[in-house]
C-alpha cells in the first residue's frame, strides 16, 4: 500500500501528539455540559477512537453514514444520509467529528440536519482541513491539522475505500487518483 503514497505527511506519532491537544481544548470547553459526539463514518473511525480516548468527560457517543463521493475523488455536492433514524441530539451539547474538511457540502448538510433537531450547541472537529475555496462555507471549531488541496489517505481516510488502515496519512500518487477517474 505504501507504495502507492507519494509521501507521508503524518506519522501516527506526530497525529496522536496533536489528538492530545485537541482533547485537553475540547476537555476543558466541555466541562460540566451534556456532550454528545456524533462520528461521521466511516473516514472519522482512527481519530474518534484515538481522540475519545483523550477525553476524560462523561459523553454520549453516535454515528452518522453519508455518502457524498460515489467512488470518485471530487465530491458530488449531493449528500445522502445511510441512516434511517437520527441520533437523539435535542438539548444536548452535540460535537461532530469527520476525517476532513474538503468542499464543505458533507459539512453543512450534517450541521443542517442536526440543526433541525434542536440541540442546544453544534461545534464541528476535523482532523484535516484542506487550505482552499469552499463550495459551501463551513467552519470547523477544532481541526488537526491544515494541508495543501491534495488527495489524502491513511489514519481512517479512503480512495475508493482503499487505504483506510494505514496507521499515518500520506498524499496518494497523482496518477493513482487519475487513473480511477478517467
Ligand atoms: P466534502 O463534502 O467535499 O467536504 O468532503 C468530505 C468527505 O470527502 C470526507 O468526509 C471524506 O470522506 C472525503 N474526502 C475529501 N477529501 C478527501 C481526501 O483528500 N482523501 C480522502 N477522502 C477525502
Ligand atoms: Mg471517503
Amino acid at each position: 500500500m505504501q507504495e502507492d503514497l507519494e509521501r507521508i505527511l503524518f506519522h501516527e506519532r506526530t497525529i496522536l501528539a496533536r489528538l492530545d491537544e485537541i482533547a485537553a481544548q475540547i476537555t476543558s470547553d466541555y466541562r460540566g455540559r451534556e456532550l454528545t459526539v456524533i462520528a461521521v463514518l466511516s473516514g472519522s473511525l482512527m481519530f474518534m477512537a484515538d481522540l475519545l480516548r483523550r477525553i476524560p468527560l462523561p459523553l454520549k457517543l453516535d454515528f452518522l453514514s453519508v455518502a457524498s463521493y460515489h467512488g470518485r475523488p471530487e465530491t458530488s455536492g449531493e449528500v445522502i444520509f445511510k441512516q434511517v433514524a437520527l441520533p437523539d441530539v435535542k438539548d444536548r451539547h452535540i460535537l461532530i467529528l469527520d476525517d476532513i474538511l474538503d468542499s464543505g457540502h458533507t459539512l453543512a448538510a450534517i450541521r443542517e440536519k442536526l440543526e433541525s433537531a434542536q440541540p442546544r450547541s453544534i461545534r464541528v472537529c476535523v482532523l484535516l482541513s484542506k487550505k482552499k475555496t469552499r463550495a459551501r462555507e463551513v467552519d470547523a471549531d477544532y481541526i488537526g491539522f491544515e494541508i495543501a488541496d491534495e488527495f489524502v489517505v491513511g489514519y481512517g481516510l479512503d480512495f475508493m475505500e482503499d487505504y483506510r488502515n494505514l496507521p499515518f496519512i500520506g498524499v496518494l500518487r497523482k496518477e493513482l487518483v487519475a487513473r480511477a477517474t478517467r
